[in-house]
């Protein structure tokens, strides 16, 4: 199965690459006035599809354009046919492909691509995290203020969803930097190879996590809701990080339920 994740994965990037600055149509999506969608995320999508049912028919899909098929299949394919949608639509080359592969609830395997660098990260369970065939490892990093983490923000951040901005304000107090590169699934491709020692963000999507948390984990690095307990893939909030800053990125989080939030000196 991983091997036809990559070959879709291969193929579709490629498609996106060729298609930077072709773009004929922008749709934006229901309600979402940020959230773009052109004819090359659907055409991604499809070319992905189309080989995924022609090696396993019965399986299920999760897909972000096209929604989903089979749910009730023990496999489950949860594919973002590009992730970093607004910086293709600018020709800004930070955006990926992303595939991963559910078997009874569980994360059996994952790919990224990228294919502006031409990397391609993979992830099976219990064998490690890979970019192009190298294996990966998260970062060393203990401290926070010696961090370097990376967040995103969701397209409805003008409602400040579970306080996204004073979460955001927190971080940059404590951290050490942060980055903001506009691709979930690049961002924790980066955590798994100890490039970046964090990431967190508020309203992801399944397909925009599922392969990465396993890339993360198979680094031996942690991944969890913004309390610290086990991260639900369906429940749109994630931190990950090397491990050794994840408590102290959890109690950054928890300041807001304290009520100790916003903190500009
Ligand atoms: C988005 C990217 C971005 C993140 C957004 C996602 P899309 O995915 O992953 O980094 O901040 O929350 O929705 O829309 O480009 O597939
Ligand atoms: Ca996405
Ligand atoms: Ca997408």
């Amino acid at each position: 199965m991983i091997n036809v994740a990559i070959e879709a994965a291969r193929e579709a990037g490629k498609f996106l690459k060729y298609s930077v600055g072709k773009v004929r149509t922008i749709e934006v999506k229901e309600g979402e006035e940020r959230n773009l969608v052109s004819e090359i995320d659907k055409g991604s999508e499809e070319r992905i599809i189309s080989l995924i049912k022609r090696h396993y028919p019965t399986h299920g899909i999760l897909a972000e354009e096209s929604g989903g098929s089979h749910p009730d299949a023990d496999y489950k394919w949860i594919i973002d046919p590009l992730d970093g949608t607004t910086n293709f639509l600018h020709g800004l080359p930070v955006f990926s492909v992303t595939i991963g592969i559910e078997h009874r609830g569980e994360i059996i395997a994952g790919v990224v691509y990228d294919p502006n660098q031409d990397v391609l990260y993979t992830a099976e369970k219990g064998s490690g995290a890979y970019m192009n065939g190298r294996r990966m490892k998260v970062s060393a990093t203990g401290k926070l203020i010696d961090s370097l983490l990376m967040t995103g923000f969701p397209y409805d951040i003008a409602g400040n969803p579970e306080h996204a901005v004073e979460h955001f304000v927190d971080f940059l107090m404590e951290a050490g930097g942060i980055r903001r590169f506009g691709s979930a699934a690049i961002d924790l491709c980066y955590v798994a190879a100890g490039r970046l020692d964090g990431f967190w963000e508020v309203n992801l999507n399944p397909w925009d996590m599922a392969a990465g948390i396993l890339l993360v984990t198979e680094a031996g690095g942690r991944v969890s809701g913004f309390d610290g307990a086990r991260l639900n893939l369906y429940g749109k909030k994630l931190v990950a990080s090397n491990g050794m800053i994840h408590d102290a990125m959890v109690s950054v989080l928890a300041k807001q339920r304290r009520g100790e939030t916003g903190g500009i000196k």
